[in-house]
């Protein structure tokens, strides 16, 4: 394992509220990843920024009579709140507009210049007569030239999902009127040209999910096409070059180069060489599949580009988007729910819990249902972790006064037992850092239940032999759950630390810790109190029905 990490995920438009959409696919797995990284010692950092520059940014602004800085400086500050609430635990959060990232974008687009990748070109690009703009990205829909899909947005086909040249039957999606056409002079990133280095990069690169890699191989066959970094709006990074004085960079141009930015802000700051540790770590960015075409195509082409100045991405782990009770999920229809809505319900550990089991590291979608929320928070956040927590701290507390026996020789299931508590940390281990997040919480709690089933084994209450080899391994596989539980529901698993009895923090250990007997004899339990509390079939139904038009 590489001792250094930049963990980033996509950055989130500076325009709305952060949903369960939102961190399911990225923020979570992201999160958890990070925690798992620094529990193995690994000297891990994961930044973000809002995503502040773009068209329907500006425009939304003026609907709203706010400056655009304005606008963006209220919804950076809530997202950051938003995700703070649900512990996704940022070393820092900054933004796109900062007067740092449009340093190095500008830097990025001279070093790029001189290297004889960007071109200038005269373009027709969409004109609205009635609004009185140049229709760029989001402000134009119509049908995919590649599929035929209909209502597609002109920058990004939500159907096959690539990037259209020209959308056929556009409309203005302002006002539905068709635009007329005026001619306007662009630059142009020759990713024509990055394909050979792209099929290199991606094949050498063994890091990266197969099904993902080939059809963006595919993609690479069939033809890359140039892409247009200049738009005409007064929203966005300044181009710095003279002739191109009303222009600005395309979101897409500088927003991925945020996450290099903002990692070199934060490093530096701690006196850190932010460059240096760039180079030398495993560097992660954390997507959701909607803009595969972005990250592996037009990031690492920017990147060759600058000759490697700053390393291309070791891992992009690519994940679906989340359905809602198997739906679209969608703002305008009301079919969706905050995250900050979300945990006003319930806490964020249960949310977490429920967001990481349902999502395999694969491109397929997941889907959030009520039901099955409640299901899996009542049957294994309850009846199967907390249930064994309480079961084991409590039969302490009762029979021993809480303090840990003296065990004895080791009968076959406490050996067992024993060796699973030993064995704990490689085999979970090993799925995290392929990032089978997912499978991982399984196992993990497959253990749980292994030991709920040995302690109704061995029949402590009876107070027969073997007593206490059985008290002695619960509270220590109570102790292993802690740790290993600690990046899924960190919050619970500080609370499993202090009802052990045990001192300053889960994090203060490392991950390996939890295949160790930590807890010897003579040690003294803390208070125990249940650690979840049961999710009401009729809070559920509530909450169904606030979904949809009301
Ligand atoms: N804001 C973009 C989105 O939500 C993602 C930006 S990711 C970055 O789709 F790479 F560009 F930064
Ligand atoms: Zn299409």
């Amino acid at each position: 394992m590489n001792s250094k990490a930049i963990i980033t995920s996509a950055l989130p438009y500076a325009n709305g509220e952060i949903h369960l959409g939102h961190v399911a696919s990225t923020y979570l797995p992201a999160d958890v990843t990070t925690r798992f990284l620094k529990l193995n010692g690994v000297e891990a950092y994961y930044v973000c920024a809002s995503d502040d520059f773009g068209t329907p940014i500006l425009i939304q602004s003026e609907k709203e009579n706010k400056t655009p800085s304005e606008y963006v400086a209220y919804w950076n500050k809530r997202d950051y709140d938003d995700f703070t609430a649900f512990n996704i635990g940022f070393d820092y959060f900054y933004k796109t507009s900062s007067q740092e990232n449009i340093e190095f974008v500008q830097y990025v687009f001279k070093k790029l210049n001189d290297a004889g990748h960007l071109y200038q070109k005269e373009i027709i690009q969409f004109y609205c007569n009635n609004d009185k703009k140049f229709l760029p990205d989001r402000y134009v829909k119509g049908i995919c030239p590649y599929c035929q899909a209909e209502d597609q947005y002109s920058d990004l086909c939500e159907s096959c999902g690539r990037v259209p040249e020209e959308i056929k039957d556009p409309k203005c999606s302002i006002c539905g009127q068709t635009p007329t056409k005026e001619k306007t002079i662009h630059y142009f990133f020759k990713l024509k040209n990055f394909g050979d280095s792209l099929t290199k990069w991606l094949e050498g690169n063994e890091h990266l999910q197969k099904d993902v890699k080939k059809y963006v191989q595919n993609w690479i066959k069939s033809g890359l096409i140039d892409w247009d970094i200049t738009r005409d709006i007064t929203w966005g990074v300044p181009i710095p070059a003279d002739d191109a004085q009303d222009k600005v960079f395309y979101g897409w141009f500088d927003n991925h180069l945020a996450y290099i930015s903002t990692a070199l802000k934060f490093l530096n700051d701690k006196g850190i060489d932010g460059k240096d540790f760039w180079n030398s770590a495993d560097i992660y960015h954390f997507i959701g599949k909607d803009i595969v075409y972005h990250h592996y195509l037009f990031l690492p082409a920017m990147r060759l580009g600058m000759n490697n100045e700053y390393k291309l991405p070791d891992y992009i782990p690519t994940r679906g988007h989340l359905t809602l009770q198997g739906k679209k999920i969608s703002k305008s229809r009301n079919w969706y729910i905050g995250l900050k809505q979300f945990l006003n319900y319930y806490p964020a550990d249960y949310l977490r819990y429920y967001l990481v089991v349902i999502n395999p590291y694969s491109q397929d979608d997941l889907n959030f249902d009520w039901d099955e929320f409640a299901n899996h928070i009542n049957s294994e956040l309850i009846g199967n972790l907390g249930n064994f927590v309480n079961r084991a701290l409590g039969f302490t507390k009762k029979t021993f006064d809480g303090i840990i026996p003296e065990s004895e020789k080791y009968d076959e299931k406490d050996q067992e037992a024993h060796d699973k508590i030993i064995n704990l940390s490689t085999e979970i281990g090993i799925l995290m850092k392929e990032n089978h997040l997912d499978r991982a919480l399984k196992k993990i709690m497959e253990f749980s239940s292994f030991f709920n089933q040995y302690f109704q084994h061995k029949e402590p209450w009876k107070k027969g032999p073997g007593t206490e080899n059985c008290v002695f391994l619960s509270v220590n596989a109570a102790r292993s759950l802690a740790i290993a539980m600690f990046p899924f529901i960190p919050e619970s698993s500080q609370k499993i630390w202090v009802q052990l009895g045990l001192e300053g923090k889960v994090t203060d250990n490392s991950w390996d810790d939890m295949s160790q007997l930590g807890i010897k004899l003579g040690h003294s339990l803390g208070e125990t109190s249940p650690l979840f509390a049961k999710v009401e079939q009729e809070d559920i139904e509530k909450y169904k029905k606030r979904l949809g038009p009301q």
